[in-house]
């Protein structure tokens, strides 16, 4: 018996043929990166049920008996699934044939938690009758996994549920172009979306959920309004962000120099920059603000790269940092503020990938602008560059052999 939370959070897990057994054996349900983020927003209590995707069948009724461990049992499954949440049955264990039939009539998907109701209709399927019964949700068992035979379900044929209470989290971006429509995402917000500047809040998401593990450490010296700082807290990794001019209620931004980081050689398994691209935005009267330097003046990129040998010394050996920044056109001048900056990376990091970022709710992005645009024949800015840099040992990055790859070609 262990305490639980009394209200109907459920999440379904997913296994197949070869993995089904070891969740029963370990008493074990885990996920993989690209589902880890819903894993670790389990907690003990939560209904769990478990999917074969082999056989169409979802197993219920299971208890969370711990929050999501990452990493916990490292032998599962050949460590494919390190996000991992140790469970308990509620009494026999059903299989419900038609699962993906089920699930998708109950708005239900693996990709996020349930809706209340649905959890609530799926616990009277697998016989439960008072859902909210005290002993319900304060029980748990170690009894044997009893397994009975698949039983078949019944639904009214319409069935309304209401999901709007479900948050939706962010995906991991599968290609080079990154395309954000809102600031932020989910029910808090991330950063201060009125903040000059700042950064689409899923943008560092997918940073934080390629390349770190929970409890890793990710820094961002010109955090600006937080963004990363909340997205991190939320995905279980720990933060530090620091800027020139810390915006007022802000008390967990530090005041710092990005060009002199308080932090001891080798500590950071992640950094995230979003830098000023040049004067265009005026952030603050600080003499030291790098947005207050041109980026048609090399002395603005000389100032980045001392932030970027900060990054570089901070950063342990194998990490990365995204850095974000974009071009500049004004009074008929272009400057490849992206290009150049990315010059000064290459000297201390080997690149991993360029990512394009449209830039979306652009104070240029106006009828007056895009007629003046039209009219003198020039192009507002559409996009900015995230540079993705890992750091090597040495200062010179490995050498690069070319490599025999046999491309698959297709008949035109
Ligand atoms: C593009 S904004 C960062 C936006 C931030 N990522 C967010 O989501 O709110 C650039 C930030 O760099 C800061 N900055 C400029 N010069 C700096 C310096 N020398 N040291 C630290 N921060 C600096 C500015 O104050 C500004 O907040």
């Amino acid at each position: 018996m262990g305490r639980a939370s009394r209200s109907l959070i459920g999440y379904v897990f997913a296994c197949t043929n070869s993995t089904q057994d070891e969740c029963f054996r370990r008493r074990l349900f885990g996920n993989n990166k690209v589902r880890g983020a819903i894993a670790i927003r389990v907690r003990k209590g939560s209904f769990l049920f478990l999917q074969n995707l082999d056989t169409d069948v979802l197993f219920g009724v299971f208890r969370a008996a711990t929050d999501c461990i990452f990493d916990w049992q490292k032998d599962a499954w050949k460590g494919r699934y390190p996000y991992q949440v140790k469970v308990e049955p509620l009494g026999e264990i059903t299989p419900l044939t038609e699962a993906e039939k089920l699930l998708r009539k109950l708005k239900g998907d693996r990709n996020s938690q349930l809706p209340e109701e649905s959890t609530s209709i799926l616990l009277e399927l697998y016989g439960f009758e008072d859902v909210r019964d005290k002993h319900l949700l304060e029980y748990f068992s170690d009894e044997d996994l009893i397994i009975r035979e698949p039983t078949c379900w019944n639904l009214p044929k319409k069935l309304r549920i209401n999901d709007s209470k479900v948050e939706r989290l962010p995906k991991l971006q599968p290609t080079t172009l990154w395309d954000f429509p809102r600031q932020s995402y989910g029910f808090t917000p991330k950063g201060h979306n009125k903040y000059a500047g700042v950064t689409p809040a899923e943008l560092i998401w997918n940073l934080v959920w390629r390349y770190t593990n929970p409890g890793d450490l990710v820094v961002d010296p010109m955090c600006g309004s937080g963004t990363t700082i909340d997205v991190c807290q939320e995905e279980g990794r720990r933060a530090i962000g620091y800027d020139l001019e810390p915006i007022l209620g802000r008390s967990d931004i530090k005041r710092n120099d990005a060009r002199k980081i308080p932090l001891e050689d080798n500590t950071a398994d992640m950094i995230f920059v979003d830098s000023p691209y040049g004067d265009n935005i005026r952030y603050n009267d600080n003499p030291a603000c790098i947005g207050n330097i041109s980026s048609e003046d090399e002395l603005f990129y000389d100032e980045l790269e001392k932030v970027i040998a900060e990054c570089r010394r901070i950063l342990k050996d194998g990490k990365i940092v995204g850095w974000l920044i974009g071009d500049q056109w004004v009074r008929r001048r272009f400057t490849p503020v992206g290009f150049i900056l990315y010059q000064r990376l290459c000297k201390y990091f080997e690149t991993v990938d360029i990512v394009c970022v449209p830039r979306r709710g652009q104070s240029s992005h106006t009828d007056l602008w895009t007629n003046r645009a039209k009219r003198f024949n020039f192009f507002l800015r559409g996009y900015r560059y995230l540079f993705i840099m890992r750091k090597l040992s040495g200062l010179k990055s490995k050498k690069i052999n070319t490599r025999k790859v046999n491309w698959t070609c297709y008949e035109r």
